[in-house]
């Protein structure tokens, strides 16, 4: 088994640059469905779930070529299949982002029913009954999401109860080549969802409204192929900039629009962390102690759930008792029991943590839950005294390339080691 062994309490300092972002490449993968043709992506990560997106993709029947470490061609002029295989949806429920492609380049998509994962139930409903609104047909088979147009695609105006991010991707993507004009009120606004509608508006769709609260797609007869630059990664940056946080020396994070992560940068800077914005990244460092801070998870420009872990981390270790309450997913909080284990005092009640800062942690054995809350616990180990040993590290490939490498280039002590899993391990 694989684990990241850390050494606590190096300085950390230095600069790095984060790739593109995995919640937008994965989009765009999906999206090439809809252009037949060879689409060049550039800024790509090189990431196991972009791995995954890639399988999908040729299970389908296009071809994917890897230029280099950054960029794909996707020709998917040979795709003659819709159904998308079980084991790869369990893998990555982000495959659900073919769904919309299938059905606008097909009128029809078979597509295996996510499971949940460790942060939720990660339902799909709001994308069924969006999709329905514009003339989608599903039958429930075996598990499997069986989607029909009969009377083909129609728009109309499909009102999101909560301004979810898959649900507003895979209604946008559907409803491209749909009769008449598509309105999706309660739009999520991330950064990723401009990227997307940026590509498909480069390829030759009719969407505005994408960034803000109500999307309008005016339906087109066909789309084709485009070179695209996959936008740079918010949460990896927001990673990076926490780690910078923690132990203060400054740390130069580049590669992304510091805009995209507004409200993150100002919250820190209420903690007493020092931020000063470049127009391609920014530069973290901290003087004074981390200061306790309330923080609440949003859909964007919310504080995103995605940087909640990495915050708790920072707020575990800061004077004073912070509130941090996650309104997006039903538990997010599995790290906080780990971080608790190395001498963190966090009480979870609901989908509220309190976090009552402490002086220091102490390094020990941990198990990463899932994508982020791996980040937070890479950052705890590395402010930690003595060293932490974190498994469960393929979480962490999922969502961070050459996290191990960059932490190390920034003066961090890991390193990623083979131990035997033990037989009677639970
Ligand atoms: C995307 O997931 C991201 N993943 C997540 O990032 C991110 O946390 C999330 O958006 C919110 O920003 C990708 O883009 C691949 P949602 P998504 O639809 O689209 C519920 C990471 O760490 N919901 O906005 O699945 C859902 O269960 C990952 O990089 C329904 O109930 O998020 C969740 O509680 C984690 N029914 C909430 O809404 C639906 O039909 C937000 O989900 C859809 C969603």
């Amino acid at each position: 088994m694989e684990v990241f062994q850390i050494e606590g309490g190096h300085p950390i300092t230095g600069q790095v640059t984060v790739e593109g972002a995995k919640n937008s490449a994965l989009k765009l993968m999906a999206a090439t469905i809809m252009a037949p043709g060879v689409t060049t992506l550039t800024n790509v990560p090189n990431i196991s779930d972009v791995h995954v997106m890639g399988k999908v993709l040729k299970r389908l029947g296009a071809s994917v070529v890897v230029v280099d470490e950054h960029t794909l061609e996707i020709d998917t002029s040979t795709v003659d299949r819709w159904e998308t295989p079980y084991e790869l949806v369990a893998k990555m429920r982000a495959s659900t982002a073919v769904l919309g492609p299938l059905i606008a380049r097909f009128g029809r998509a078979v597509v295996a029913m996510p499971g949940g994962c460790n942060i939720g139930a990660r339902k799909i409903d709001m994308h069924l009954l969006g999709l329905q609104c514009l003339g989608v047909h599903f039958e429930n088979e075996h598990g499997d999401i069986n989607a029909s147009i009969p009377n083909g695609m129609h728009g109309d105006t499909v009102t999101l109860d909560f301004a979810s991010v898959g649900a507003t991707e895979n209604l946008m993507m559907a409803s491209v080549f749909a009769e008449g004009v598509t309105t999706i009120d309660n739009a999520a606004r991330e950064p990723e969802i401009v990227d997307l509608a940026n590509m498909l508006n480069a390829m030759g769709a009719r969407i505005s409204g994408a960034g803000s609260p109500l999307i309008e797609i005016e339906g087109v007869r066909e789309l084709h192929p485009v070179k695209h630059q996959v936008v740079g990664d918010r949460i990896e940056a927001g990673t990076y900039v926490a780690v910078g946080a923690l132990c203060g020396d400054p740390v130069r994070v580049s590669g992304f629009n510091p805009l995209h992560l507004g409200l993150v940068l100002k919250k820190y800077e209420q903690m007493g962390i020092t931020i000063e914005r470049h127009h391609d990244g920014c530069t973290v460092s901290r003087t004074e102690p981390l200061r306790a801070c309330d923080i609440q998870t949003l859909p964007f420009p919310g504080f995103p759930t995605d940087m909640q872990a990495q915050t708790m981390t920072l707020l575990a270790l800061a004077q004073g008792s912070s509130v941090v309450t996650e309104n997006v997913f039903e538990n997010r909080f599995i790290a906080a029991s780990e971080l608790n284990r190395m001498g963190a005092d966090i009480r979870i009640e609901g989908h509220h943590a309190v976090v009552h800062g402490v002086e220091r942690l102490q390094g020990t054995q941990v198990k990463s839950p899932d994508l982020r809350g791996g980040a937070a616990l890479v950052m705890a180990a590395l402010a930690a005294e003595g060293t932490t040993t974190i498994s469960g590290i393929s979480h962490i490939d999922r969502g961070y390339e050459h996290f191990c490498e960059k932490l190390t280039s920034l003066g961090a002590k890991i390193s990623r080691i083979e131990i035997d899993d033990d037989p009677d391990e639970d």
